[in-house]
């Protein structure tokens, strides 16, 4: 897999200490609240495990699967929801752990859904914030790195389904997209 890999942004060190800083002002911030903790699959995977490592913290994890790509590098606009959670979430306290925000459509998906389910709070931890593919106004509370706007794979971020277990996360050679 590293072959396919034009260059690394964020080496498995990297990730490693944004997560720890992270886990440390979330282990704060939610120190009283019990939040549920809500990570989007499949992206977020290998980060929530290890940010949530660094949260000492009393917390429920739940996942909820969403999908606004169908296997390209362009974002389709629309949103399915393949796999809900199973937590009750009335009056509670959400943490929402993304792989990137890119346009906000997803995340702004997922809001709109907890809210209409009165969810007490609502913040945003994520690995990745590509804030110049916004098109919606949302905003992320915790960010691990601000990604320029080019497509990453790795550490959870997969092109067609592959890459997801690098452990890093990098730039694909133009050669693996016109394959
Ligand atoms: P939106 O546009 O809804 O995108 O904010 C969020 C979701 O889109 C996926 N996404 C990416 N996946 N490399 C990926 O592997 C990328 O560069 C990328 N940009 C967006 C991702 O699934 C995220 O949850
Ligand atoms: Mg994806």
């Amino acid at each position: 897999m590293d072959n396919d890999i034009e260059r690394i942004l964020y080496s498995r060190d990297d990730i490693a200490k944004a997560a720890k800083r992270l886990g440390k002002q979330l282990t704060n911030d939610f120190q009283d609240k019990r939040p549920i903790i809500i990570s989007v699959l499949k992206g977020a995977i290998l980060f929530t495990v290890d940010v949530i490592k660094e949260m000492d913290v009393y917390a429920e994890i739940d996942f909820i699967d969403v999908a606004s790509y169908h296997g390209g590098t362009q974002s389709s606009g629309e949103i399915d929801l393949v796999r809900d959670i199973g937590s009750d979430i009335a009056g509670r306290n959400i943490l929402i752990i993304e792989d990137i925000i890119d346009t906000g459509r997803t995340l702004k998906y997922l809001i709109d859904l907890l809210k209409s389910r009165n969810a007490a709070e609502i913040k945003v931890c994520t690995l990745l914030d590509k804030e110049e593919g916004r098109l919606i106004d949302v905003k992320a509370d915790y960010v691990g790195f601000s990604v320029p706007n080019e497509f990453v794979v790795g550490y959870g971020l997969d092109y067609q389904e592959l890459y997801r277990n690098l452990p890093y996360v990098g730039v694909l050679k133009p050669s693996v997209y016109t394959n």
